[in-house]
């Protein structure tokens, strides 16, 4: 197959390798392809500019959409999210399109379970940027089909461990907040399942099988580390602000398709990074 990866960055770097190991002929797009692997085609473009886009492959089999706004601005989000998808739908007429969303378009907040077809109320700009470019892609004559991905961890992505090593971390105990995540090699590995399949739905929750107490996660990575346990935070406040992210999402649709986690849960994907990490400082 012909597939282009349009924001090629980590995930799409990751997920591009794997579908050269497939035999695709696979084009990464960024701004700085220099700072692809040699085995995946460099394209330079910037998908905010349209004119920038008229040269991109024809012929596509897929196109898998993961530009990530460089900013936490709702500029940035415009830009990355809904004005990127826009140009690109304009620039590819063909192929089967797979758009990175994140579970951030849901704002539920009291620890219940969502699915797909759970209502979207988005409750940061964030959430609405992201929404409003489905809502391009549920209006595209195109197969297009949605990855909500929660918080993605993996190698270089350690900031909660570190702020459990160094003492920073506190845990949103009372009541229990929950938090939902999926591995970075997943990401690719969910991706490249999905576009192997015959006719996948158009939304998947993109996360692993157990969305997991904060307090729990962290108690478990102090544990790990051998390090003090974090405490329980004491400003209420803080801690009824930090409940707009309170939801357990479910992978049961992902699930069905006959995917396997390569990391189930928070340990497994955890000890794998750690593990990693103690390797690399020997
Ligand atoms: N991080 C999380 O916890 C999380 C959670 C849910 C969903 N997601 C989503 O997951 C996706 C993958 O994230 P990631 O970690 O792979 O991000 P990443 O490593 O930052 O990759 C995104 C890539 O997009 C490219 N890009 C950004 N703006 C561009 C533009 N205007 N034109 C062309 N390329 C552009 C960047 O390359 P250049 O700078 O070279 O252009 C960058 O390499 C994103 O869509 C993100 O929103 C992330």
């Amino acid at each position: 197959m012909r597939i282009l990866i349009a924001g090629c960055g980590d995930v799409g770097t990751r997920l591009g390798l794997q579908l050269v190991a497939d035999g695709h002929r696979v084009w990464g797009l960024r701004r700085r392809p220099e700072l692809l692997p040699s085995n995946l085609i460099g394209l330079a473009a910037d998908l905010t500019d349209p004119a920038s886009l008229v040269a991109l492959p024809r012929d596509l089999d897929q196109v898998v959409y993961i530009a990530a706004a460089d900013q936490s601005t709702e500029k940035a989000y415009q830009r990355a999210y809904v004005d990127g998808l826009r140009n690109l739908l304009a620039a590819t007429t063909s192929g089967r399109l797979l758009f990175v969303s994140s579970t951030s378009v849901y704002g539920q907040d009291d620890g219940g379970w969502v699915d797909e077809e759970s209502a979207t109320n988005p409750a940061s700009f964030r959430g609405h940027k992201i929404l409003e470019a489905e809502r391009l892609l549920s209006e595209a004559d195109r197969y297009t089909v949605v990855v909500r991905f929660a918080g993605i961890y993996g190698p270089g992505r350690t900031r909660l461990i570190e702020s459990v090593r160094n003492g920073e971390a506190v845990c949103w105990d009372d009541p229990p907040l929950y938090t939902n995540r999926i591995h970075v090699d997943d990401c690719a590995g969910m991706l490249r399942h999905l576009g192997q399949l015959s006719e996948p739905e158009s939304i998947y929750l993109g996360v692993d099988h157990e969305p997991a107490p904060d307090g729990e996660v962290k108690r478990w990575l102090a544990r790990r580390l051998r390090v003090s346990e974090p405490s329980t935070a004491a400003d209420r406040d803080t801690s009824r602000r930090r409940m707009s992210a309170n939801k357990r999402c479910s992978n049961r649709r992902l699930l069905a398709t006959g995917y396997e986690f390569r990391y189930p849960d928070y340990r497994a994907g955890y000890e794998a990074v750690l593990r990693q990490r103690s390797v690399t400082r020997l």
